[in-house]
């Protein structure tokens, strides 16, 4: 469908970008607001998903404008190895105020976003090692299912097959364990009777492979898990482990972090500490691009005065004014504790998608949610397939494409909802309404 000329449709090849998805016709967004997104013509969504489970604080919020301006008007930019800014240092001191007690002391690096977090977790945890005495300490464990980043180092650690495929003679070498992921245990065992049999495999891993430097988790399972709240012994089983071998523990919260899950970091709820935090998306709220590593004062004084790592828009004022913002509005509209008190409402909401016979398997933690859908083969529907009848139902939710089982197909079976920490009780009643029309949509054979 030719779009050249329409300003409220663009699609490849018309069009100059290149779009993440070549086949797709883009709508264009003119406004936004709240959980909604509004195109040209006043078609609305409500985003169930914050785009890509980012937007924590709702669309467009004035105040992140508001301190953006003031930042590039005051200074725009200075390199993290020349300048420091107030901007920095508050938002610094704002993150580690946030963090539970453990983290006083520690230091903020704000990154350009969650995979370059996750890039310099690692190599903070290489340096560490080298810093240390240990020079052969060069790998990372890390679960599959999971997802770290698109970087080729982070992609490396991220258990995610379809993504790594095309990249894999390119990737190092990184030790994948099973993820605790209960509802599709990749051992094949059943929670509790398990007794956490996937611990058992970190245990193993550091007890027989010397060239560990740290273990890498994501505290609440994230995208390429939908969502999966893991049970709690899995960390701290984990943390011992790491603390028992003098091996770094790193919590990625770029996803779970920020709230999302009704504690300032998902690794709260195990009452786990990591000695290295990633942080990114709700971190800006998605305004800017941005993340941020947090690491604990001993890894610090282990690798100062010389941690070889930056980036150009590494300790961004820009970004460090967004930051030090979203989190005065994370707390000042106590949207933590709020989305721990949504959690029933968004699970009420989703289970809607279970009464048309589609989910399989539904959980929430905080405003975090996922569905695993059933095959189309036993009366299910695709992923990609029930986002787009979301679509026409004016509802957006974050599908998980590639297989997230064995033979679950290209167009994924996991569907993803994390709404902003703003939306209301009212508005995730819409989101349920509009679940339910989703799924009659699917039985009447349409919306896909
Ligand atoms: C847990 C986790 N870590 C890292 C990343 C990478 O973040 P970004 O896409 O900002 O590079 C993501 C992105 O989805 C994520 O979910």
């Amino acid at each position: 469908m030719p779009t050249r000329g329409d300003p409220s449709r663009s699609r490849y090849p018309d069009s100059a970008v290149f779009y993440r998805d070549l086949e797709r016709t883009y709508e264009t967004a003119a406004r936004a607001e709240g959980v909604w997104i509004e195109a040209g013509d006043g078609r609305r969504w409500l985003d169930a998903c914050g785009g890509a489970l980012t937007v924590s604080l709702g669309h467009a919020r004035p105040e992140l404008a508001r301190a953006a301006s003031r930042q590039l008007g005051a200074v725009s930019y200075v390199h993290g190895s020349q300048f420091t800014t107030r901007a920095m240092e508050e938002a610094a001191e704002a993150l580690v105020a946030s963090l539970p007690a453990g983290y006083r002391g520690s230091k903020v690096y704000l990154t350009p976003g969650g995979a370059e977090s996750v890039e310099t977790a690692i190599k903070l945890a290489r340096a560490w090692a080298l810093a240390t005495g240990r020079p052969e300490r060069t790998r990372i464990v890390s679960q599959r299912p999971g997802y770290h980043g698109n970087t080729l180092g982070a992609l490396a650690v991220s258990g995610r097959d379809a993504l790594r495929a095309p990249y894999l003679p390119m990737l190092t070498d990184a030790p994948l364990v099973a993820a605790p992921w209960c509802p599709r245990c990749p051992l094949g065992l059943e929670f509790p009777g398990c007794l956490v049999a996937c611990a058992d495999e970190v245990e193993e891993t550091l007890t027989t492979d010397p060239s560990v430097a740290a273990v890498l988790v994501e505290p609440v399972l994230g995208a390429s898990a939908g969502g999966f709240p893991p049970p709690e012994d899995y960390l701290r089983r984990v943390r011992r482990a790491a603390s028992d071998r003098d091996v770094l523990l790193i919590a990625d919260e770029v996803l779970s972090g920020c709230g999302r899950t009704g504690r300032f970091l998902a690794s709260e709820h195990a009452g786990v500490e990591a000695d290295i935090l990633a942080l990114g998306k709700g971190l800006t709220s998605g305004a800017l691009p941005g993340g941020a590593v947090v690491a604990k004062p001993e890894v610090v004084e282990a690798v100062a005065p010389d941690f070889r790592h930056g980036f150009t828009f590494s300790h961004h004022p820009v970004v460090a004014a967004v930051v030090r913002e979203a989190l005065r509005i994370l707390a000042e509209e106590a949207l933590v504790e709020r989305a721990a008190a949504l959690e029933e409402d968004l699970r009420a909401a989703v289970e809607t998608v279970g009464e048309h016979g589609f989910a399989e398997g539904i959980w929430a933690r905080g405003l975090l949610a996922g569905v695993a859908l059933r095959r189309p083969e036993d009366g299910g529907v695709s992923a990609r397939d029930f986002a787009r009848a979301a679509w026409n139902e004016g509802l957006l939710v974050y599908p998980v494409a590639g297989p997230a089982r064995p033979g679950g197909g290209p167009d994924g079976d996991l569907v993803v909802l994390a709404p902003p920490l703003t939306v209301t009780r009212a508005e995730l009643r819409i989101l349920g309404k509009r679940l339910g029309r989703v799924g009659g949509a699917l039985e009447d054979g349409g919306g896909a």
